[in-house]
């Protein structure tokens, strides 16, 4: 069937003020997204042709920073009177459009493209001039009850309006609905709700069924994906049911979970297949886990790439970085912003890395600062080697050829290049370039001081004698031959 035009309206004006929060209520973050911004990047998967979102003067700013570089439309609603008000401050900017307007509310954000197409297509296929998003909620709820007469839809009654009979009703209203743009002109008849001071949005329901259009509502899904974020505790609920979401959908791909519950995955995040996860991990941003991967407890990855059979070892922190397949990082390692690590390289215990490349199956293994360097491949970075990249203006940088051993306790003082195959030893400060294939040493030779620990344990143990051979006080000794 073609589809119809879709202009979305989101409706993000109100106040939210049961969230007991200076920040607008649509600002607030599931996962570090602000709630809006989930439903409009929902209705942009959905591809609506335009997108409405109606602002208010006290969260317009907020909005328009959080939608920054997206292609949305603002409608300024002046007061917050209310949801019938603000689709109005939205039908000012479609007064040319023909097709169905789809509506929602900022503070809905799980909801799926995939449930908002069935609403359009039910929608289409009913030829119903209005047709809303309806579930079944449990428990204690102030969602607007959908009333039924004689199975069809009579009206829907806002909680605090609802009588006692109406209150059982289960089936409530979603705030998502798809009407036809003809109808837009009728909200001019909403009556002012007077307990509220609000126009009810609702209340169109009701008005429509009056003129006798055929109206609808459809349970097309569940409380967990419909759930309107009003209070603190509902967000809690929200990100509670985002989080399963999230980890039912790469369990069915094939991811495994030592302990589900302690582990946090944004919905950004891939895993591949037969990855294993050990417990309190967090997965987030814009993360790839490869398949094969095995990510030991207490890590953090967050915006990063990792290819297949990466083994990320326990307590690691991996920020804006690729590691490719086969390497292991950590236990206790860092990847800060901008390093690649090569495949089957091997990042160690106590290893800060910063923007920098590591080549294939290069090891830097133990406690080391890697910063602003380029590492060759098959490179041994020894224990404690610091890159000193930074003069305290300027970073440089560090190059570091194929196939170079760097001794333990190495400074490398850039900006700095060892030459491939070369040789550092160890304790070495190189400040100069290493020719390849050389051996750079800058450590003080070793002395021998023959005789020197034995003769002060024994002046330690002896009595001073008058005319004995002695070591001056303050540490003065003998010279070795
Ligand atoms: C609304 C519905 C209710 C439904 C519930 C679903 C009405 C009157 N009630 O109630 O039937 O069960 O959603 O979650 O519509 N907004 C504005 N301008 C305003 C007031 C609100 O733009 O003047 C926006 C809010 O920012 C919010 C959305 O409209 O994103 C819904 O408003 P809210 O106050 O949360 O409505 P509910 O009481 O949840
Ligand atoms: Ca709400």
């Amino acid at each position: 069937m073609p589809r119809r035009k879709v202009a979305a309206v989101i409706l993000a004006a109100g106040l939210g003020t049961r969230m007991k929060s200076p920040l607008p209520k649509v600002l607030h973050e599931l996962n570090g997204k602000p709630l809006v911004r989930y439903v409009t990047d929902t209705v942009h998967a959905l591809g609506a042709e335009r997108t409405v979102v109606v602002v208010s003067p006290a969260t317009a700013d907020g909005i328009r920073e959080a939608l920054r570089g997206l292609p949305v439309q603002f409608a300024l609603q002046n007061e917050p009177k209310g949801t019938g008000d603000a689709l109005k401050a939205a039908a000012r900017r479609l007064r040319d459009f023909r097709g169905t307007v789809l509506v929602m509310s900022g503070d809905t954000p799980l909801i799926m493209p995939e449930t908002l197409q069935r609403l359009l297509v039910v929608h289409a296929r009913n030829r119903e001039k209005l047709s809303m998003l309806s579930f079944t909620a449990g428990g204690a709820h102030a969602y607007g009850r959908i009333v039924r007469s004689g199975g069809r839809v009579a009206a829907i009654v806002e909680d605090r309006d609802a009588d006692a009979e109406q209150k059982k009703i289960t089936e409530v209203n979603s705030g998502v609905y798809a009407l036809d743009a003809s109808l837009l002109p009728a909200l001019k008849e909403l009556k002012l709700n007077r307990a509220k001071g609000e126009y009810y949005l609702t209340d169109l329901v009701g008005i429509a069924v009056k003129k006798g259009y055929p109206v609808g509502a459809h349970p097309l899904s569940t409380e967990e994906e419909l759930t309107g974020v009003n209070t603190p505790e509902e967000l809690y609920r929200a990100g509670r049911y985002l989080r399963e979401r999230v980890l039912q959908r790469l369990v069915e791909k094939g991811v495994l979970f030592i302990d589900r519950a302690s582990v946090f995955i944004h919905p950004s995040v891939e895993v591949g297949p037969g990855a294993r996860i050990y417990p309190n991990v967090h997965l987030e941003g814009a993360t790839v886990v490869g398949s094969g991967c095995v990510i030991y407890p207490n890590t953090r990855i967050v915006d990063s790439t990792l290819g297949a059979g990466v083994t990320v070892k326990d307590s690691t922190v991996i920020e804006s970085s690729l590691v490719h397949d086969g390497a292991s990082v950590g236990p206790f390692a860092h990847l800060r912003p901008g390093s690649v690590i090569g495949a089957d390289a091997k990042i160690g215990n106590f290893v800060e890395v910063k923007k920098s490349v590591i080549g294939p199956g290069t090891k830097a293994s133990h406690l080391s600062y890697l910063g602003d360097a380029e590492i060759g491949s098959e490179v041994n970075i020894g224990a404690g080697t610091i890159t000193c990249n930074y003069d305290g203006a300027k970073k440089h940088t560090t190059v570091i050829g194929d196939g170079v051993f760097i001794g333990s306790d190495t400074q490398l003082v850039a900006p700095v290049t060892v030459g491939r195959g070369a040789y550092v030893g160890a304790g070495s400060t190189i400040t100069k370039d290493v020719p390849a294939d050389a051996l750079a040493l800058s450590r003080v030779p070793q002395q021998h001081l023959d005789g020197w620990a034995l003769l002060r344990r024994t002046e330690r143990v002896k009595p001073k004698r008058r005319g004995a051979p002695t070591t001056k006080k303050g540490g003065t000794v003998p010279r070795s031959g």
